[in-house]
């Protein structure tokens, strides 16, 4: 009985430890991106301001028995840069990442696919250059700005449940 006892203590402790970790690498790889953009937008994004955690940023929601991020939601909020810098491996546990009515430009980075739990995607009215990558699979729902051709590889989503490609200049078949 004790010695049981003593092992679920053991693993809550480590199961601890582990979120701390996945916490902190959350908040680190939030801020290595703030880095690259061009935006005094998000001053509580700051680990000096935080107990090595960001769900309480501006703009994430956490999980509230597991604090690991779920939620991103940066809407129109003034971001210009890229997502080069964005590392999706470090969100594990992201369902939702809301990006839309902002200035980001360049390519939508194939490391999304590391991302294994989004299914809601909005990188809608921004200045994104060509197309999806095949990474996507995964997803469930997406709305986004393109300017050049849908990939043939779209027609492979066999779990996609919504797709808007709305206000665009899309061309080709
Ligand atoms: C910490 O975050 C809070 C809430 O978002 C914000 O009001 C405050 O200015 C931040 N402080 C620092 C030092 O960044
Ligand atoms: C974080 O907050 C501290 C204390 O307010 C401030 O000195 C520092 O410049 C901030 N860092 C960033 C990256 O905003
Ligand atoms: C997302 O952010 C935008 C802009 O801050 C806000 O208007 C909207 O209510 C937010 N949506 C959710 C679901 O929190
Ligand atoms: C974005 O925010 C500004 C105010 O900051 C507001 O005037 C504008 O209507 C918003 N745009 C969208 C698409 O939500
Ligand atoms: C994004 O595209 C719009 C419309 O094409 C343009 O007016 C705007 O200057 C572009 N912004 C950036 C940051 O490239
Ligand atoms: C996914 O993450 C792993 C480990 O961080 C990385 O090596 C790999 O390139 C990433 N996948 C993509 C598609 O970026
Ligand atoms: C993203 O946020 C905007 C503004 O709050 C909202 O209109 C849009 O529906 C959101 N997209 C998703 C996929 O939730």
């Amino acid at each position: 009985m004790k010695k049981n006892f003593q092992k679920i203590l053991h693993c809550l402790i480590l199961s601890c430890i582990l979120i701390e970790i996945s916490a902190q690498r959350e908040a680190a790889a939030l801020i290595n991106w703030k880095e690259s953009l061009n935006t005094a937008s998000l001053p509580s994004w700051n680990l000096s301001n935080t107990s090595g955690s960001p769900c309480k940023w501006t703009g994430i929601s956490c999980n509230e028995a597991s604090s690991i991020v779920e939620i991103i939601n940066l809407s129109n909020s003034s971001l210009g840069g890229t997502l080069n810098r964005f590392d999706f491996s470090a969100f594990p546990s992201l369902t939702s990442l809301n990006l839309s009515s902002n200035t980001l430009v360049g390519e939508i980075p194939r490391g999304i696919g590391n991302a294994t739990k989004l299914i809601r995607l909005d990188l809608a009215r921004n200045n994104f250059t060509n197309s999806i990558p095949i990474e996507i699979g995964n997803l469930l729902e997406f709305d986004m700005s393109l300017m050049n051709q849908i990939p043939s590889q779209l027609s492979n989503l066999q779990k996609l449940q919504l797709l808007d490609l709305g206000g665009n200049y899309l061309r080709g078949s």
